[in-house]
């Protein structure tokens, strides 16, 4: 029988699935037994690591921290069913790296162009706040992640912590490359990453972080991005 070689888009979209953790992933005591509560209080929510979500021939990288207890954890699917995803879509959108209406559930229909969205820790850490074993445990499926994607060329991190796990994932050193919004830094692979702070509730309600601001770190990514 003669088989046929699979088209690139299915290749890198099997790639980039490979980089997920098990939906029962054991690594982190503290985040199964939360995992587990959930599971017991919310049976329909997703309650499981969330997996990385886009284009697998994606440009540009965004890392978000960790999914929210009702957002992506509820939903299955990164920055989708609270406040942080609202202003992350609008300017994913704004940009024209989205096609279709976001509507914050997982069967909206949207799609990302160009751009793949992840977390540096995959499962939701009480309080929305991984403690850095956890960080340092979930690191192997961000490199994962971002080495499947064949085309990156920019990474956007979303506040400091996923700045610290994708400069650590990239193979970059640290106290060169300090995590500031609007930072733009060259690392030695030939990516580029850019930071800004996190798109969460405190900083878009206390005004750290404005929707012109967003738009300003991810100009910088487009500006980055080489033709
Ligand atoms: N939802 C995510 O998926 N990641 C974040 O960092 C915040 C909310």
């Amino acid at each position: 029988m003669k088989t046929q070689p699979l088209p690139a888009y299915v290749v890198a979209l099997v790639e980039t699935m490979n980089a997920d953790p098990p939906h029962d992933c054991p690594r982190c005591p503290r985040l199964v037994a939360y995992r587990q509560a959930n599971r017991a209080a919310h049976p329909d929510w997703w309650n499981a690591p969330v997996p990385g979500w886009g284009d697998p021939e994606a440009w540009l990288c965004v890392v978000g921290l960790a999914p929210g207890v009702m957002g992506a954890n509820r939903t299955g699917r990164p920055f989708t069913g609270d406040h942080a995803g609202l202003l992350l879509y609008a300017t994913l959108e704004q940009f024209g790296l989205s096609r279709g209406t976001f509507a914050a559930r997982p069967d909206d229909g949207l799609m990302l162009d160009g751009v793949f969205i992840t977390n540096a820790v995959r499962c939701v850490p009480p309080e929305n706040k991984p403690v850095p074993a956890e960080i340092h445990a979930c690191r192997p499926f961000l490199e994962a992640q971002l080495a499947a994607l064949s085309r990156l060329q920019v990474v956007l991190a979303l506040g400091a912590i996923a700045h610290q796990s994708a400069v650590k994932a990239l193979g970059g050193k640290l106290p060169k490359l300090p995590f500031a919004h609007g930072a733009v830094h060259r690392l030695p692979s030939g990516l580029v990453l850019v930071d800004s702070y996190h798109c969460s509730r405190y900083n878009t309600n206390t005004g750290k972080l404005t929707p012109a601001m967003f738009a300003a770190a991810f100009e910088a990514a487009v500006a980055a991005r080489r033709p």
